[in-house]
């Protein structure tokens, strides 16, 4: 349904070439030397027979939940907020611990090969200090913002600020972190976003303020980043609680400056092609008519929808509104960083909706969906994504020989005498059995990381 199948290249003995950190050559390993340039002059790295595929792109990961993944006794979304989540990123306050967190998170997505993430941020400005040097120091990209909030219950006290401080915050984390480390958007590894929390984390102050400043911001490459549509829980579920605290008629009318009642225009919209929702589980037809519109993308977290018990992204009426769909994380509402897990998971959600809606997702479509989705979504295509010519070099090796039930199933699985479809279960099964130890090496921009 996206194309991705009929687009999706496979190199059985490939070449990547790397001068400095673009891609200059990417095809069959025999025709290197036909080029302008020769192997001799080259570095050669044997990977075979290993895999090599696009660095994953998570559009969607909690920084300060970084310890807070698979946390029992929460129930779902609304009460696991308040019982597991808010204190674990109260515990952020501490320097010392969100240094730690900084480590831990950047080493979870360097084993997991997620060389570009939309980070949903901490609270508090050290810890974001600390997640930016970190990344910067590590060699990854990220898109980060901290999350704000202006009220909330007592468990979420710690996170609250005024709005006055909320504001400053944003600006501030903007000025320090955008561009930071070339002093150029296009070519930078760290970029800022505007992220409140959700519409039930803020108020309609907050939302106007930060709708003010995103304006003044958007040409500045700034991201916008917030969660939509998650859970419809009757009687305490976000969706209803958020139409009822803002009586509005959608829920992505309060991030699209409709915010007062009856979804009277009260603002300037966030939503635009920098612009990220993750889950949208639950959204009506305007609201994914609006999103494809205005060029907002969802990220789909599979997972976490799972483990919150928050229903599943209907794919095929998603897919079909027009909506931009990439891959999250949602890590620590997921408990999953690696993205072809998620995307395994993605597989097995929507093999399971009801009667139609079922579909068997192309592996080619996982793949597109966890890289190439999730550059398009950062409105970086250009940049990373796959491995056309001239894109920065972002990839991760992968050997079967590391992780032996991959090994296994490569070696000893059936494979079709058609071409194509054997082409494709090798990949469906690398996606689906692959796991961290079988990544050995990440690059970003052409560099190792480690
Ligand atoms: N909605 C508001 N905050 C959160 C969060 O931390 N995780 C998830 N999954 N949804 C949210
Ligand atoms: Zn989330």
């Amino acid at each position: 349904m996206t194309g991705a199948a009929e687009a999706l290249v496979s190199i059985p003995d490939g070449a990547l070439v790397i001068d400095g950190d673009r891609i200059t050559y990417c095809g069959p390993f025999d025709d290197v030397e036909a080029g302008d340039w020769e192997v001799g002059g080259f570095e050669v790295f044997d990977h075979r027979p290993g895999f090599l595929l696009p660095g994953f792109v998570d559009t969607h990961v909690h920084f300060p939940q970084t310890f807070a993944g698979d946390a029992y006794g929460g129930g779902q979304l609304l009460e696991w907020l308040d019982a597991c989540i808010f204190p674990s990123e109260t515990l952020l306050a501490d320097p010392s611990f969100a240094a730690t967190a900084a480590v831990a998170f950047c080493d979870r997505r360097i084993a997991a090969g997620t060389t570009q993430a939309m980070v949903f941020g901490s609270a508090f400005p050290h810890a974001q200090d600390a997640l930016f040097a970190e990344t910067w120091r590590r060699g990854l990209r990220v898109v980060s913002g901290r999350g704000v909030q202006t009220t909330g219950p007592d468990s979420a006290q710690a996170l609250v600020t005024s709005e006055g401080d909320a504001l400053r915050l944003v600006s501030e984390e903007i000025e320090k972190w955008h561009a930071a480390d070339t002093g150029d958007v296009g070519t930078a590894l760290l970029h800022v976003a505007v992220v409140p929390r959700f519409s039930l984390s803020v108020t309609r102050e907050t939302l106007k303020n930060l709708g003010e400043l995103y304006d003044s911001v958007r040409d500045r490459g700034v991201y916008f980043h917030s969660h939509l549509n998650e859970n419809d829980r009757p009687g305490s579920g976000e969706v209803a609680t958020t139409k009822d605290a803002y009586q509005v008629d959608t829920y992505l009318d309060t991030y699209d400056g409709k915010f007062m009642p009856g979804s009277a225009v009260g603002g300037k919209s966030l939503l635009g092609r920098r612009s990220i929702l993750a889950h949208a589980v639950h959204c009506q037809d305007t609201e994914l008519a609006r999103m494809a519109e205005t060029g907002t993308s969802i990220s789909h977290c599979p997972t976490s929808q799972q483990f919150l018990g928050s229903g599943t992204m209907p794919w095929k009426r998603t897919v079909a509104a027009g909506v931009n769909i990439a891959i999250g994380s949602d890590y620590g509402g997921g408990d999953e960083f690696l993205l072809t897990r998620v995307l395994g998971d993605a597989f097995k959600v929507h093999m399971s909706e009801a009667g139609e809606d079922a579909v068997s997702l192309h592996p080619a479509e996982l793949l597109f969906t966890g890289t190439l989705a999730g550059a398009r979504a950062l409105d970086m295509e250009d940049r990373i994504g796959n491995f056309d010519v001239g894109k920065e070099a972002d990839f991760v090796v992968v050997d079967p020989a590391e992780w032996p039930p991959l090994a296994g199933l490569l070696e000893h699985g059936v494979q079709s005498e058609d071409p194509e479809l054997a082409r494709d279960q090798t990949l469906f099964r690398l996606l689906m059995a692959m796991r961290e130890p079988s990544i050995t090496e990440v690059y970003v921009q052409g560099r190792r990381l480690h």
